[in-house]
């Protein structure tokens, strides 16, 4: 028991003298990051302390805290908590400008800091897509710009064309502690351009979701016309359509028809409704260029259809093709039956032949094998024949 009291009176002993000499006292932080417009709580400890004040300051060197008294007039800061061992404080509202180095000193005999980064994140501000007037014109040279600011750390920039990743220029600039970023797109546009997204994304630390924003551009262009090729052959009496396929923005209307450079002859069998034309019974003096043509205020495009009425009576002119065709097929068919006949003729002789020299070989002979014998050597003259004969 009295030997028990006496260890414990020595291991405080030691451990006074040791603070006494303020060794092992040592302040202690941390480095905090907020979100602008969050709240930082600074944290400074010593494990062992004895009743050795404890202070925060700023990067302007300002005393913040000493102790539990408040020493700057600042009503953002607020104490968490003091005591021997710990000095919190909370900074509310933090603005980029709080951003920076923070010492925590404890008065001992030398003083003793320990620095601590407050880094405070620039929020980047919804990206903005400037550059484009709408419409633009086929041909016209674009430059989209997408800019953010008050990003810190600055922000990345990504441009999207209809969700497919390109790439564009790349511009930094700080202003104060945060960045303004733009990222420019170049290009010329086209018909093809029209109606395309461009999407500027802005990512950053700070954000948990990826701002965005998108640009449909809008192009105008020059008419284009082309007349739809019909399925089937014109023949005189038929029902027939033409369709003029137009493109252009804006939309070329109306669309005009016209026939060898004059109005169309029979109102009553042709009917324009909107791009189509249509000729209800065919007749060969429909026999022409037909024409169409569209506007809009970038320009004048026409397409051109030459009509030939087939007779559907006289269809020797109409499909030479098939005329052909069914003529060689008979020409082939009537050679090969020919070839069957002749071939046929003449292996049915051949045939003949041979067995009249075999039965004549037989004949002559005294016994069964030379009846053989002179069977094979008369054969061997049937094949010379043959051969003759070929
Ligand atoms: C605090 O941040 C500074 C600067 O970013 C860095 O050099 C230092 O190592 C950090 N300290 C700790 C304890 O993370
Ligand atoms: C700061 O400390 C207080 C008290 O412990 C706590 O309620 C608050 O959530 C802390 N704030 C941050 C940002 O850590
Ligand atoms: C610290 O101060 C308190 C009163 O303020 C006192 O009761 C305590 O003994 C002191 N501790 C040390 C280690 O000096
Ligand atoms: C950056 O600053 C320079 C000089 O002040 C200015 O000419 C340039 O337009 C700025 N760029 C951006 C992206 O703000
Ligand atoms: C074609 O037109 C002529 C003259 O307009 C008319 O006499 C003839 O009957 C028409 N033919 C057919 C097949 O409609
Ligand atoms: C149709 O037009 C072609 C050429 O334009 C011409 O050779 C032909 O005689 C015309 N047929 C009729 C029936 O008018």
């Amino acid at each position: 028991m009295i030997f028990k009291q006496h260890f414990v009176f020595i291991l405080y002993s030691l451990c006074a003298s040791v603070f006494k000499g303020g060794q092992g006292q040592f302040p202690i932080t941390q480095n905090v990051t907020v979100v602008e417009g969050g709240s930082a709580n600074m944290t400074c400890r010593v494990d062992y302390n004895d009743n050795t004040s404890l202070q925060w300051s700023n990067p302007a060197q300002q005393t913040l805290f000493f102790g539990d008294k408040k020493a700057l007039r600042d009503n953002r800061i607020e104490l968490i908590r003091a005591s021997s061992q710990e000095l919190t404080i909370k900074i509310g509202d933090v603005s980029l400008s709080d951003d920076g180095l923070y010492t925590c000193s404890l008065f001992t005999m030398p003083v003793k800091t320990t620095k601590a980064f407050l880094t405070v994140l620039g929020v980047p501000s919804r990206p903005e897509i400037t550059g484009f007037t709408k419409p633009a014109m086929e041909g016209d040279i674009i430059t989209l710009t997408c800019s953010t600011l008050g990003s810190k750390p600055a922000a990345n920039i990504r441009w999207f064309r209809n969700d497919k990743e390109v790439q564009g220029s790349k511009e930094l600039n700080a202003t104060g502690k945060s960045f303004t970023v733009r990222s420019s797109l170049q290009f010329q546009v086209d018909k093809g351009e029209d109606g395309v997204a461009y999407t500027c994304s802005v990512e950053h630390v700070s954000l948990s979701n990826l701002y965005t924003t998108t640009e449909v551009l809008e192009v105008h262009y020059a008419p284009r016309l082309e007349i739809s090729k019909p399925q089937i052959d014109p023949l005189e009496g038929q029902y027939f359509k033409l369709e003029c396929v137009s493109i252009g923005n804006p939309i070329p209307e109306p669309v005009l028809w016209s026939k060898d450079g004059g109005e169309l002859p029979d109102i009553e069998r042709m009917i324009v409704e909107g791009r189509e034309l249509t000729i209800t019974t065919l007749n060969k003096t429909d026999n022409g260029t037909y024409r169409c043509e569209a506007s809009n205020h970038l320009g004048t495009s026409t397409a051109e259809y030459k009509l030939f009425v087939y007779d559907p009576n006289a269809l020797g002119q109409h499909g030479p093709d098939h005329a052909l065709i069914g003529g060689v097929v008979a020409v082939v068919v009537f050679i090969t039956l020919c070839l069957i006949i002749v071939l046929g003729r003449y292996l049915a002789r051949h045939k003949g032949t041979y067995l009249t020299h075999e039965a004549k070989g037989a004949e002559d002979a005294p016994d069964a094998d030379t009846a053989i014998i002179n069977a094979e050597g008369n054969h061997v003259h049937a094949e010379e024949k043959k051969e003759y004969f070929i």
